[in-house]
């Protein structure tokens, strides 16, 4: 597995991880894959994609329960555990509050990174940030991030950071939603920010993709891994493909390690404007 530095961090993460929306449940609990999830976690993980994502909103919490299941069978440090806070929960209490919520469903006593899963316009993020930063400092949280933010809310979330910075945001990114390329990337990239890809196989659509199969044939790859590996062509992007599927867990381990051409780089950029 391909490794990517978190920007100016020291800390490498691999450059596919897991997503577990709708693993445990969507908007409500569902008990019903429990031991399937976990097993396919599991195996994520010891294909080298330790790098899993979840949020206090997948399946109410059910989804971090799971996450919990899965990493015990690893050195906690093995595993780099990313989790989000609602955005109803942004005041200063009610975000150390879910935290401490989700520390107890993750099974742990640290989370490496802790993101706002979207804006909230209501609630000053200056109030926000200082929570966070209260949880970095006493070292159950080592990075904070932010998911869904614009240039400027990442700014302003930026300013009231005193000791720490922001080291993603995550985003939509894949080949049929390329909004961020025209300036957040870019910035992202120039401001040290690794860029979390959320439905980089756009909800299972790219892989049954005819253009991205015939240029798999060639690597002896497949459409999925096609759409991965463009993205983490990327410098500061990495991807979070969800798998339930054991087949499709090994596909996407195996989307890194090789680099499409200059010349089919070009076709697919042309095909997915
Ligand atoms: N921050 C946010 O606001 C936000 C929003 C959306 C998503 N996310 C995160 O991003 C993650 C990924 O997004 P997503 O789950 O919406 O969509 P996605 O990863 O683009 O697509 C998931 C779908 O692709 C299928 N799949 C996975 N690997 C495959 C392969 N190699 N070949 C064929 N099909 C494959 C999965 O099937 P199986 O499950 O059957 O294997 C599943 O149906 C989420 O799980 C979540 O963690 C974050």
């Amino acid at each position: 597995m391909e490794l990517k530095e978190l920007n100016k961090t020291g800390v490498k993460i691999p450059a596919i991880g897991i997503g577990t929306w709708g693993i445990g449940g969507y908007l409500t609990p569902d008990y019903s894959k429990d031991e399937e999830a976990v097993k396919a976690l599991k195996k994520g993980i010891e294909l080298g994609m330790y790098l899993i994502d979840t949020a206090e909103m997948y399946g109410r919490g059910h989804s971090e329960e799971i996450v919990g299941e899965a990493i015990k069978y690893f050195p906690r440090e093995k595993v780099f555990i990313v989790t989000k806070v609602l955005p109803e929960n942004l005041r200063y209490n009610d975000l150390i509050n879910s935290f401490q919520k989700s520390l107890r469903r993750l099974n742990t006593d640290y989370i490496d990174l802790y993101l706002i899963h979207a804006p909230n316009p209501n609630i000053p993020l200056k109030e926000t940030m200082s929570a966070m930063e209260k949880l970095v400092e006493e070292g159950i949280l080592k990075f904070i991030g932010v998911s869904n933010f614009n240039i400027f809310q990442i700014e302003e979330a930026k300013k009231y950071l005193r000791r720490t910075d922001i080291v993603v945001n995550q985003v939509e990114y894949s080949l049929v939603d390329r909004r961020i390329e025209r300036d957040l990337l870019p910035y992202c990239l120039k401001n040290n920010i690794t860029v979390m890809a959320y439905c980089p196989l756009a909800r299972g659509i790219l892989p049954k993709n005819e253009l991205l199969k015939q240029i798999g044939i060639k690597y002896g790859k497949t459409a999925a891994q096609v759409a991965l590996n463009w993205l983490i062509q990327k410098e500061n992007v990495v991807a979070i493909p969800k798998a339930l599927n054991t087949e499709h867990l090994k596909e996407n381990a195996q989307a890194t390690g090789w680099r499409l051409t200059e010349e089919d780089l070009q076709l697919i950029n042309k095909h997915f404007k």
